[in-house]
């Protein structure tokens, strides 16, 4: 009898543990899905669906530390920021491109639904940031980017492909859930800086913040109501920016721009939660978050703050990474990984501080609470 009482309670010891880990299991086999918009800090191969377009990352050396050295188009030696991102959440990497998806017969619409990336690489928050400038009077024969813009058509067609099968109520559901990570903004300036233009600095950053204001609100319309924001890096630090500056020190303007777009943004995104009482937002100060290991690298264990793992000539960053380019042999000990963008290293510290980093970097909440709240 005593055999069958211990029997009895071991059972159901066992079914407590069985219950408990299955609740483990279904809370990690389903984190909240992920679109994530923006350009080349997030791409995961977009533009390799554009063919002609000349900011493409699908060749090596590009990948040369992804699964199986695969280069998949993104500009990164593995995994940028959008998969540490993703990772973070429970996920495997970045949800599939957009154009993949696609292709896929139930791409938007199966049960383990992760979410999708449309960002692309060199695109803007203006739709003409990116874009081949096309000559004479001919139509345009190749797309260079996909804008802000045009990303946020494509959210809408996913939209329509998910209420075909889950209704309203199940998609509104699945979009007020899910997170919007958006890291963009830096081509724009990019674009402003060197085009020479004399609009003022002020003028143009409120212009820009402007048209982002109007991606966010037609976001809001689909029903996106979770914004995780990434500002932009101190880009006049990047090695290609750096050879404009005689000294090889940061290029000080165009930081000036990253530095001044953070507080607009942040304003805009309390004026629209004042409107939309179920927003919720984290804004990353990607220009903090970087500058702090642009200028003390050794802290945060890299060796080379300044120039690029793969390249050519003065910091590896008067040539884009190519099978041809001079190739770093630690990657790890690098910032950056080609002339703009940063290492898998780099990436992941940034995504962590992303994820769990305090209100001085990410406010008012972080990523990992934006996800829980
Ligand atoms: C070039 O770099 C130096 C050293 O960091 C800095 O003092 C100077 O302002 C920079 N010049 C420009 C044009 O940004």
């Amino acid at each position: 009898m005593e055999n069958f009482e211990a029997l009895v309670l071991f059972c159901l010891a066992c079914i407590g543990v069985f219950s408990t880990n299955s609740a483990i299991a279904a809370a990690a086999a389903s984190p909240p899905a992920i679109f994530i918009l923006g350009d080349s800090t997030v791409d995961v191969g977009t533009n390799n669906f554009l063919p002609g377009s000349n900011a493409r990352a699908d060749f090596p050396r590009n990948g040369v530390d992804f699964p199986y050295s695969r280069p998949t188009g993104r500009f990164s030696n593995g995994f940028n920021s959008a998969d540490q991102l993703a990772v973070l959440m429970g996920h495997r990497r970045s949800p599939d491109t957009f154009f993949l998806l696609r292709k896929e017969p139930r791409g938007f619409t199966k049960p383990k639904f992760r979410g999708v990336n449309f960002a692309s690489g060199g695109s803007g928050i203006l739709d003409l940031t990116g874009q081949t400038p096309v000559k004479g009077s001919l139509p345009i024969s190749r797309k260079n980017v996909i804008p802000l813009s045009e990303q946020i058509h494509q959210l809408s067609h996913v939209y329509d492909k998910i209420i075909s099968v889950r209704k309203q109520k199940g998609t509104r559901d699945i979009f007020s859930k899910s997170l919007f990570f958006i890291s963009i903004g830096g081509n724009d300036l990019f674009t402003h800086y060197h085009s020479k233009s004399k609009q003022p600095k002020e003028k143009f950053i409120a212009s820009l913040v402007q048209a982002y204001e109007k991606h966010l609100r037609n976001l809001l319309k689909l029903g996106a109501r979770k914004f995780g924001i990434a500002t932009v890096a101190p880009i006049g630090c990047c090695p290609s920016q750096r050879l404009f500056n005689r000294t090889l020190g940061c290029l000080e303007e165009l930081n000036d721009l990253a530095l001044a777009f953070h507080p607009r943004v942040t304003q805009l995104m309390y004026k629209l939660s004042s409107e939309y009482h179920d927003m919720k937002f984290s804004i990353g100060n990607a220009f903090l978050m970087t500058i702090n290991v642009i200028n003390h690298p050794n802290r945060f264990g890299f060796k080379d703050g300044g120039g690029a793992c793969c390249g050519q000539g003065a910091l590896n960053a008067q040539a884009p990474c190519t099978p041809t380019a001079s190739l770093c042999p630690i990657r790890d000990d690098y910032l950056f990984w080609d002339l703009f963008h940063p290492t898998q290293k780099a990436a992941q510290l940034a995504a962590v501080t992303l994820y769990s980093g305090p209100p001085f970097f990410v406010a008012p909440i972080n990523f990992k609470q934006l996800a829980e709240a």
